[in-house]
């Protein structure tokens, strides 16, 4: 670490920070993994930690050098709930801040592309990590990993188009260079897996894993904007289904060399990610049986 003081993982339990958790731990970095309802992590400090509750942020940033931003979650434009914060870290001596926003989204873009366009003014060092669709919505605790479980159908408006689905490992890996590596990254870099799967061929690929058959039914950008509806504010369930639209338009249909440039190895298969998920699931089966 450039600059010695403890790095504050905000998203601490999701699913990008709790990796990010485990690797700078593992590392030998002094942590705080911060969260609303924090959970311990061996080798790790907690924080309470709410975007929504400002008396949270001073002591999340005490003795902090580096910090991983996640924004607040379901919110469109999270600049009037981050920038105080950010402002505050910057004068609590935080000099190095990666934000993880997404591949579609540019600086000054909606949603994180607000923070994106800050970031440089406000710390001297920073990097901007925007990743492709993760590999684990289609096997963790996502809405469609739940309905591939539970009907084995995966519901999207993404037609035929592909994404080069990442795996969160492989995001967590390049944070932890961003937060740690001597020299600054000081860029955004669009974070993708080694191929593009449209949903149909990632429905395939699970089939095969996990023996039991599992197919993409594709529906409007409306049908969408209604199935996730009832899960978050209405106009955040369009913007979802019209990134979904975009896919289909081929938005995501590109790989990039990110992930390898930053650590040196290629990023994972959607095919390993899979079959990995299915042993630990195993794995965790046996072992509670
Ligand atoms: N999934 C994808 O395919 C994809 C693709 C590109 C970009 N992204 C971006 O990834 C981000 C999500 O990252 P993730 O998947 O690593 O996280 P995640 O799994 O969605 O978990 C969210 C984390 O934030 C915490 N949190 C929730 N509300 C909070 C609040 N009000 N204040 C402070 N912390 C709060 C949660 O813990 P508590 O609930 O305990 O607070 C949890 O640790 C989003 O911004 C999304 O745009 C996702």
């Amino acid at each position: 670490m450039p600059h010695p003081g403890t790095i504050l993982v905000i998203g601490a339990t999701g699913t990008t920070g709790s990796r990010l958790v485990r690797r700078l731990v593992d590392t030998g970095h002094p942590v705080r993994a911060a969260a609303r309802r924090p959970r311990p992590a061996v080798g790790a400090e907690s924080a309470s930690f709410d975007w929504n509750d400002p008396d949270t942020h001073r002591p999340a940033l005490d003795g902090t050098a580096a910090v991983y931003l996640i924004p607040p979650p379901g919110t469109l434009d999270p600049v009037p709930v981050m920038l105080p914060f950010l402002d505050l870290a910057r004068r609590a001596g935080v000099r190095r801040a990666v934000l993880l926003s997404s591949s579609q989204v540019e600086s000054g873009g909606p949603g994180a592309g607000g923070v994106h366009r800050v970031l440089p003014e406000l710390f001297p060092e920073w990097a901007v990590l925007r990743p492709s669709w993760f590999m684990q919505n289609l096997t963790g605790q996502h809405q469609h990993a739940e309905a591939i479980r539970r009907d084995g159908l995966l519901v999207t408006a993404t037609g035929g188009g592909r994404v080069a689905f990442v795996d969160a490992d492989d995001i967590a890996a390049v944070a932890a260079h961003a937060l740690t590596d001597p020299v600054p990254h000081n860029t955004d870099r669009v974070l993708t897996g080694p191929r593009p799967l449209s949903y149909a061929e990632a429905a395939a690929v699970l089939s095969e894993a996990t023996g039991r058959p599992v197919r993409h039914r594709p529906v409007t950008v409306a049908e969408m904007t209604a199935r996730y509806a009832p899960f978050m504010p209405e106009e955040f369930a369009a913007m979802l289904a019209g990134l979904d639209g975009a896919i289909a338009e081929g938005a995501e249909d590109r790989v990039t060399e990110e992930v390898e440039r930053v650590t040196g190895r290629p990023p994972r298969s959607f095919e390993e990610h899979v079959r990995a998920a299915v042993a630990a699931g195993e794995r965790t089966a046996t072992a509670a049986s």
